[in-house]
């Protein structure tokens, strides 16, 4: 008898031969996938998620060498970096070969490509041998999934099979690095940084569109990143400043609020400074792979507590933190309140 994950895979390698869509977990979030190579399977994916077309989707791979049938060309920079990075939660951006439909790439000449290191994606994406194309398995506009109940909340009924590989480890997508420009450019930030990839191919850009500044003449790259992209239902305002300020301003902003019900998300360090509200902590302050591990369960959890207004408390920007804050400031749309300013 087959192990419950060999049968998994050959659910959804079936699924995906047949043109269908299976959602299935990677080390960052859960995936939508389909059949990469095949129109049709990919515009199922944008009507399952209501994810307007012009939006490319990353094609999924089990081994290196199938990058070559898929891109016109590997650059130095590229080799340097799947070798470094792969597989993990790394997608790089190539100029794609002619059998890569444009239904998948959003209309674009190039195409976004990762390698897994979750073992359970690994073991899918063998045995069905094909690229598979997966956006975060959310409605569009939501927090991406990082638990099966998460996809079973927004798919139940739009898609053919979800493979449930419990909690992802990472939390937030996965960093996408542009190769097509004369240095690499970080089109989103995630669990690979900057620091880390400068320390592989020398120097790295930042998309200046990401970075959540409030110029409006700024187009980011990634075509996914102009969304108002992970929101949660309630209106999300993130509060920085120190620790006493911070929770003397969410508590006064609270009994303002009265009789609404407000949503705080505080650390495991500071939950026990507030007077009132929802407190969720979101992890300690002293480790943010715990709050990047937690933060969508948190946003959805304030969804299905249909609180009316969230506060957040605000994180350090280094390192890991740049995709955290990228999400948050994303998720509050770019309210900030700043406390303590000069
Ligand atoms: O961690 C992840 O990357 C997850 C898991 C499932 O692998 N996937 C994911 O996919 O986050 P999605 O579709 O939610 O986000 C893909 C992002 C979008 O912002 C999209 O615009 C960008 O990648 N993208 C895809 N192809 C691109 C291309 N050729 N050029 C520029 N940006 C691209
Ligand atoms: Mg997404």
């Amino acid at each position: 008898m087959k192990g419950n994950e060999e049968r998994a895979a050959d659910m959804a390698a079936q699924v995906w031969r047949q043109g269908g869509l299976a959602a299935f977990p990677t080390e960052t979030v859960y995936g939508l996938g389909a059949n990469g190579l095949d129109d049709a399977a990919a515009a199922k994916i944008y009507a399952a998620k209501g994810r307007p077309s012009d939006n490319p989707l990353i094609l999924h791979i089990a081994r290196k060498e199938q990058v070559l049938s898929l891109v016109k060309e590997v650059n130095e920079a590229g080799h340097l970096l799947m070798d470094a990075f792969w597989p993990g939660p790394l997608t790089l951006i190539f100029p794609k070969a002619d059998c890569v439909p444009y239904g998948t790439t959003g209309g674009l000449d190039t195409v976004a490509i990762r390698m897994p290191s979750h073992p359970q994606a690994r073991k899918l994406l063998e045995r069905v041998n094909l690229p598979i194309a997966a956006p975060s398995a959310n409605i569009s506009g939501r927090p991406s999934p990082t638990t099966a109940k998460h996809v079973w909340e927004d798919m139940d009924g739009r898609i053919d099979l979800i493979i449930d590989g419990g909690a992802v480890g990472i939390g937030v997508e996965s960093t996408i690095v542009d190769l097509t420009e004369s240095i690499p450019v970080i089109l989103r930030p995630g669990y690979i940084t900057k620091e880390m990839l400068e320390k592989v191919v020398g120097e790295v850009a930042i998309d200046p569109a990401i970075m959540g500044t409030m110029d409006q003449k700024l187009h980011p790259k990634a075509p996914g990143m102009k969304y108002r992209h992970y929101a949660p239902k309630a209106p999300l305002t993130l509060v920085e400043g120190d620790e006493v300020s911070v929770a003397a301003f969410i508590n006064q902003k609270v009994k303002d609020a009265a009789p609404k019900t407000v949503g705080i998300i505080a650390v495991e360090e500071t939950k026990n400074r507030y007077e009132g509200g929802i407190v969720k902590s979101i992890g300690s302050r002293a480790d943010m792979e715990s709050i990047a591990h937690n933060l969508y369960d948190v946003l959805r959890a304030f969804d299905n507590e249909n609180v009316d207004l969230i506060y957040s408390e605000s994180f350090s920007e280094h390192e890991f933190g740049q995709a955290v804050m990228n999400r948050l400031k994303k998720a509050a749309g770019q309210q900030m309140i700043h406390l303590n300013a000069e």
